[in-house]
């Protein structure tokens, strides 16, 4: 019997690079490998990428640069770069890093493993080209192997928005949507193998149109399956947010009361700068419909501080925005200049400034994060219960509106979905009991 080659794949930025990476060891699988947690011992080493952020690619190098000594003493080894960095950059880091063997864009995932076995015969392997077809339904299917109870799902891949400092239009190509069967016969077969909740995942996923009925139309059918207990689905843009979708969060009860919405900044000055398409109080009225179909629902967000142009009064529109909010959880980040997008262009705001609004920024978003979380002790949630805890016979699960719980209670398993009522607050995650 032939050994299995050992992948280690390492992965970085979204929640689709994780999927990504999912799909891309079990395509793998069927080239003979099997993964492995530690770079030592890989037959092959994959870096999925990240580009959303200065020195995305300089990391990727001096990650590189660690595995020298592993291809020196084997020179078997193949390493490859697959991402963001990957579409960006590829032929470049290949000039610069001789050690890459093989390239591969997000768009191209289904070759992977022609390119590895040209990568194994010698030569060096390249794609990063936008293909017309399906990436995920070419492929293979997913193997019967039993899962946790959590899982990511892409239905969505893409963006046509252009938001003038990123670069994912660049990086993953035009908005493009899975048909809704594959989608629905994906996640069956996921919750036969022990999933209960499904996170829908998009670069704009509610810009969905592979349901007559997009994304919303897709939630419905989706909740019909027996035994998949929870919905989530992830990044939204506030512009695609339709009046089915904002109705689904009253009336599907599987569908979990937790919305990340992305607004960036509360000033509209810089969201027109930033091309958003939106202003504030377009983003405050429709945080209001929702809530209106949904009272508990709670809203995370992404925050850019110090984009071009940003002034202290701008940077005070954001922080009114969320304070009129009232964020659960929340992603702030310094801007950061990428070479190719409008925004790189503008005078930027000096770091010094960056730093003090990213700071005051976080403060009051930890703040009311601490706040929301806090109103949770003495009510009773559902809690999808993940894995074991770190004293003997606690179990951690997550809340309906994403909570960590941790709860001591004997005979419960993974993937057990219970009422719990909370009992503390901690901070990072909740105590509860079996109700
Ligand atoms: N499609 C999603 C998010 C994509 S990237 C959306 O539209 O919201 C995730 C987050 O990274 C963005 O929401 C933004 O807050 C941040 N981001 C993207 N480009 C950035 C840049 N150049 N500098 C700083 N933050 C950035
Ligand atoms: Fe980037 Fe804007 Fe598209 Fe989100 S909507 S991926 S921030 S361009
Ligand atoms: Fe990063 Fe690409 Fe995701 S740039 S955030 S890995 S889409």
């Amino acid at each position: 019997m032939t050994q299995p080659k050992k992948l280690f794949i390492k992965t970085y930025g979204c929640q689709m690079n994780v999927y990504d990476s999912e799909r891309m060891a079990e395509a793998m699988g069927g080239q003979g490998y099997v993964q492995t947690d530690s770079p030592d011992d890989a037959d092959m080493i994959l870096l999925n990428t990240c580009h959303i952020r200065e020195k995305a690619a300089e990391k990727i190098y001096s990650e590189l640069g660690r595995y020298k000594g592993l291809k020196a003493e084997r020179p078997d080894l193949r390493i490859g770069v697959a991402g963001c960095v990957a579409q960006a950059e590829g032929a470049e880091i290949m000039r610069r890093q001789p050690m890459v063997d093989l390239v591969v864009g997000p768009q191209s995932y289904h070759r992977l493993p022609e390119l590895e076995a040209k990568a194994r015969g010698g030569e060096k392997a390249l794609d990063t080209d936008f293909p017309e077809e399906d990436k995920f339904e070419r492929l293979k299917s997913r193997p019967k192997a039993k899962r946790g109870p959590t899982a990511f799902l892409t239905v969505q891949e893409g963006c046509d928005k252009f938001c003038a400092f990123c670069v994912v239009p660049y990086t993953r190509g035009a908005e493009v949507s899975r048909p809704a069967d594959r989608v629905l016969s994906e996640a069956r077969d996921l919750v036969e193998r022990g999933v209960r909740e499904l996170t829908l995942l998009g670069q704009n996923v509610n810009a969905y149109h592979g349901h007559e009925r997009g994304l919303a139309g897709l939630i419905r059918e989706l909740a019909k399956i027996d035994g998949l207990a929870r919905i989530r689905f992830t990044t939204s843009h506030p512009n695609d947010m339709d009046d089915d979708l904002i109705a689904a969060h009253g009336d599907c009860d599987k569908l979990m009361p937790y919305l990340h919405l992305p607004v960036q900044a509360g000033s509209d000055k810089i969201l027109k700068r930033m091309n958003r398409q939106h202003t504030a109080e377009q983003y405050l009225r429709l945080i209001e419909r929702l809530r209106a179909a949904r009272p508990d629902l709670h809203l995370s967000g992404d925050f850019i501080v110090g984009f071009p142009e940003e002034t202290e009064a701008d940077f005070r529109d954001t922080m009114a925005l969320i304070e009129a909010v009232e964020y659960g959880s929340a992603f702030s980040f310094k801007y950061s200049e990428r070479p190719g997008t409008p925004a790189a262009e503008r005078p930027q705001v000096p770091e010094a400034e960056k730093d003090d609004r990213l700071q005051r920024l976080q403060a009051l978003l930890t703040r009311q994060q601490r706040a929301l979380q806090d109103a949770m002790v003495g009510r009773e949630v559902g809690v999808l219960f993940e894995k074991t805890g770190r004293l003997p016979g606690q179990m951690v699960g997550k809340s309906d509106y994403l909570h960590a719980v941790h709860v001591a209670a004997e005979g419960l398993q993974p993937g057990d979905l219970r009422p719990v009522r909370i009992v503390e607050s901690g901070p990072n995650s909740l105590k509860g009991v079996l109700v």
